[in-house]
């Protein structure tokens, strides 16, 4: 049996735990092993008067039975002295329970300032006063566990109610956010509304139900969401009676109610109501990025269902002959010059890494091969969107706070030159009315000397200026693809760097093979000076200055929760791992990319390309790991077609896609695997199945030299045999599958070695949170 949840060493602080749902948590804690400050007022059931003897038998109680506890009756409202017990008493705090509570119902017109006021002082005052004094403690020692408690009548509003139920959801609110501000400190934050007998709900329930409705059936939850080893976080359940269950927002798909051109109406609004409210197919947001996110998609849905040309207002009219006369404008011509250190910087902005010796090309001027990736093809045109290009062009008035990276297409006609200085010239190429906005289509051609290298179209759309009656179309346009409905090819994957690796990580990673698969490598915990954005800082070097992209306060005025990570760097990530994939790297097989940027990313999460082959054209689509979000869609790179080189296409004929890990992974040994082997020390011998039966056979042998890897049975003996299928292997790798849970539902079979095929599980379990 696991063994049971221990709180030995560990603070904890429960307010209001003089009687009710506070006393069992307080006793629940104690006869675990915590050292547990108990806090009580001492008043009544609505606030009025104080007393010490509440909190003093139930710390009696837990001495009595041989637990460790101590007394505070401050209120609540007084955080810092509870806490300060705490750290007087044990010396820290790593548990803080806000329970305390009390009532002042009334119906609505009927609730006076005191009424209103003293409810939300002790319930949503006091447990920001107490969490705050508790959470730099917290932070310090990058540990803590915080329960919020609020209610039904929160949730679902109650009659005479309403200053508790105000301030209950509001309890709510304020988990959300340290959910999110503490996660990188280790510091966990859920919400409980339980259903408990005890003075406060005994005038409101039958006597029986009081009695029945235990509070020990609620306290088995707190301490589970309090342990060390509980990864919920900003979680809300509903607990009582013995049940409990988990509650999440719904959110219709909805309609939208603006057409092209036409002025939005309440009519509209009436008339979609039921679309509006209907929850079939409801979404299910996590986030305020999920929720606020996909505005540029909705805009293209307003472009592409609007018909109507009904446009009438004077500012569209005198708009339409600014942009009009603005299309075929030519910016002066520049002059782009780079060194190998601008592509190299490049390169590592978008993630090429020494831990991949296939990447060394485009990241080390020593390499034979050296060689400049050809999406640094943007870079060098960027010049005449940066610098105030966009605003040089006549008749073009927007507000360019508004502007967003819509598309790019790129389609180079020699490799980059290692160094150089490319002439660019810049033309409008169109400007299209999108209703919701405009889009301007810039074109660069690139030139080395005479000798066109490479062509540029930025298409840039400009939120809110639209609406001037101009084209929709552009056969000028580079028209974005969708990509085939059935399930990728490939998939290949990194996560973009938020900061350092700690040292302990990286010698995680080591031992665990598969890693090697991937360049960078960055687990949920690592350990954090500050929210560092390494990927944006990295990236931003190759010239795109946007303060968005590195500055806090200028991202939380654009509406970001944090600066987020360049469009074209991903799109840097995505290319180079079709590059990769389908052309061993070889860049004089890139031929052009198209892209739609449909969403942000935010540095530190995993990109996920997914990618088809259809002949000489790779359709991809690149997805954020963490959310599935696509974040680039309807994209493609055309490669040049080779009768030598045979791109890696891993489902083509049935082959086991597994194999390509396996390949790669071969590779990577070359460079690093006498350090692995010292780790592992071990022989895994693979057992691939499809369809049932065993496809393949792999040994990754860890055991001698540097370690090899080779397609068949161990040629010794193996230490461990893995038994999965190539999908959940498939699934394992790219994070989608937890190898612990695989393992324990029979999906992954592993026999040999106990202790090694344990060392597997936690190799595996740290692989998973990659
Ligand atoms: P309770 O009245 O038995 O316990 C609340 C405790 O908080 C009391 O011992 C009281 O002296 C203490 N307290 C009140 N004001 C304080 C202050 N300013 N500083 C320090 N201590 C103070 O009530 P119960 O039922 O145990 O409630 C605990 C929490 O659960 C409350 O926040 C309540 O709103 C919430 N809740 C309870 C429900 C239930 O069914 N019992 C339903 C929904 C929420």
């Amino acid at each position: 049996m696991a063994s049971p949840l221990r709180f030995d060493g560990r603070v904890v602080l429960v307010t209001g735990a003089g009687g009710g749902l506070g006393r069992a948590y307080a006793l629940a804690f104690a006869e675990r092993g915590a050292l547990v400050v108990v806090n009580d007022l001492g008043g009544d059931f609505k606030g009025v008067g104080k007393g010490s003897s509440a909190a003093d038998k139930v710390v009696e109680e837990i001495r009595r039975k041989g637990g460790k506890a101590v007394a505070n009756y401050d209120s609540v409202e007084a955080g810092e002295k509870l806490v300060k017990t705490a750290l007087d008493t044990f010396g820290r705090i790593d548990v803080v329970v806000n329970n305390a509570g009390i009532l002042r119902d009334r119906s609505f017109s009927r609730i006076s300032d005191e009424d209103w006021d003293i409810i939300q002082r002790v319930h949503l005052r006091g447990s920001f006063q107490v969490t705050r004094a508790a959470w730099d403690h917290m932070k310090k020692q990058n540990y803590g566990r915080i329960l919020m408690t609020s209610s039904a009548s929160g949730i679902y509003g109650n009659f005479g109610q309403a200053n508790y139920s105000a301030a209950k959801l509001g309890i709510l609110g304020l988990c959300n956010t340290l959910a999110i501000e503490g996660r990188k400190s280790n510091i966990h934050c859920n919400t409980i509304a339980p259903n408990a007998g005890s003075r406060m709900t005994q005038t409101v329930m039958p006597e029986d139900l009081v009695e029945a409705l235990k509070p020990d059936y609620v306290a088995p939850l707190v301490l589970w969401l309090c342990h060390e080893s509980c990864e919920e976080n900003g979680g809300l359940f509903e607990v009582g009676a013995g049940w409990i269950g988990k509650l999440r927002w719904e959110r219709t798909l909805g309609a939208i109610v603006r057409r092209r051109n036409q002025p939005m109406t309440p009519e509209a609004v009436r008339d979609n109501w039921e679309k509006i409210c209907d929850f079939s197919n409801a979404s299910k947001p996590r986030t305020i990025q999920e929720s606020t996110g996909g505005i540029i998609e909705v805009l293209h849905k307003v472009d592409s269902e609007g018909i109507s040309q009904n446009h009438t207002s004077h500012v569209a009219s005198t708009d339409m002959s600014g942009f009009a006369g603005a299309i075929g404008h030519k910016l002066p011509s520049f002059s782009s010059s780079y060194t190998e250190l601008q592509s190299i910087m490049y390169a590592l902005g978008v993630g090429a890494s020494v831990k991949n010796p296939k990447d060394l090309k485009f990241v080390y001027e020593g390499s034979a091969d050296f060689s400049c990736l050809p999406t640094f093809g943007v870079i060098v045109a960027q010049k005449s969107m940066m610098n105030g290009g966009l605003a040089e062009i006549p008749g073009l008035s927007i507000n360019f706070a508004k502007v967003l990276h819509g598309e790019q297409y790129l389609e180079l006609y020699k490799p980059l030159p290692r160094s150089g200085e490319l002439k660019c010239e810049a033309v409008v190429a169109d400007v299209l009315d999108k209703g919701s906005g405009v889009v301007i289509v810039m074109d660069v051609y690139s030139y080395s000397g005479k000798e066109l290298i490479c062509y540029n179209q930025f298409s840039v759309f400009v939120v809110g200026s639209g609406g001037f009656g101009g084209k929709r179309t552009s056969e000028k346009l580079k028209a974005a693809v969708a990509v085939p409905k059935r399930p990728p090819d490939a998939v290949q994957k990194d996560t973009t760097s938020l900061n350092q690796v700690r040292s302990s990580d990286a010698s995680a990673l080591l031992s665990w093979p598969c890693c090697l698969f991937y360049t960078t490598a960055f687990s949920e915990d690592t350990e954090y000076s500050d929210d560092f954005s390494l990927q944006a800082a990295l990236y931003r070097l190759s010239g795109d200055w946007n303060p968005l992209h590195i500055d806090p306060s200028f991202a939380s005025i654009a509406g970001f929760e944090k600066p987020i990570l360049h469009g074209l760097c991903t799109f840097g990530f995505s290319a180079r791992h079709v590059l990769q994939q389908f052309a061993d790297n070889d860049v004089s097989r890139f031929k052009a990319i198209k892209v739609r940027f449909a969403k942000p990313v935010y540095p530190g999460q995993t990109l996920q390309t997914e990618m088809w082959k259809e002949g000489n054209r790779i359709h991809f689509q690149t997805k954020v790991q963490e959310t599935g979000d696509i974040v680039i869609s309807n994209a493609y790179v055309d490669l040049v077609p080779t009768s030598g080189v045979s791109a890696q296409t891993p489902s083509e004929g049935g082959e086991l896609q597994s194999a390509l890990v396996f390949g790669e992974i071969s590779h990577r040994l070359k460079d690093i695997g006498r350090e692995v082997v010292k780790k592992v020390n071990a022989v895994f011998e693979w057992h691939i199945t499809k369809g049932g039966n065993v496809a393949a056979k792999w040994t990754i042998d860890l055991k001698s030299g540097s370690g090899e890897v080779y397609q068949g049975p161990a040629k010794g003996s193996a230490d461990v045999t893995i038994v999965i299928s190539d999908e959940d292997f498939m699934e394992v790798v790219l994070g989608k599958l937890d190898p612990q849970k695989a393992f324990f539902s029979g999906r992954l079979k592993a026999r040999g070695n106990i202790m090694l095929s344990q060392k597997l599980q936690m190799i595996l379990k740290d692989y998973a949170k990659l």
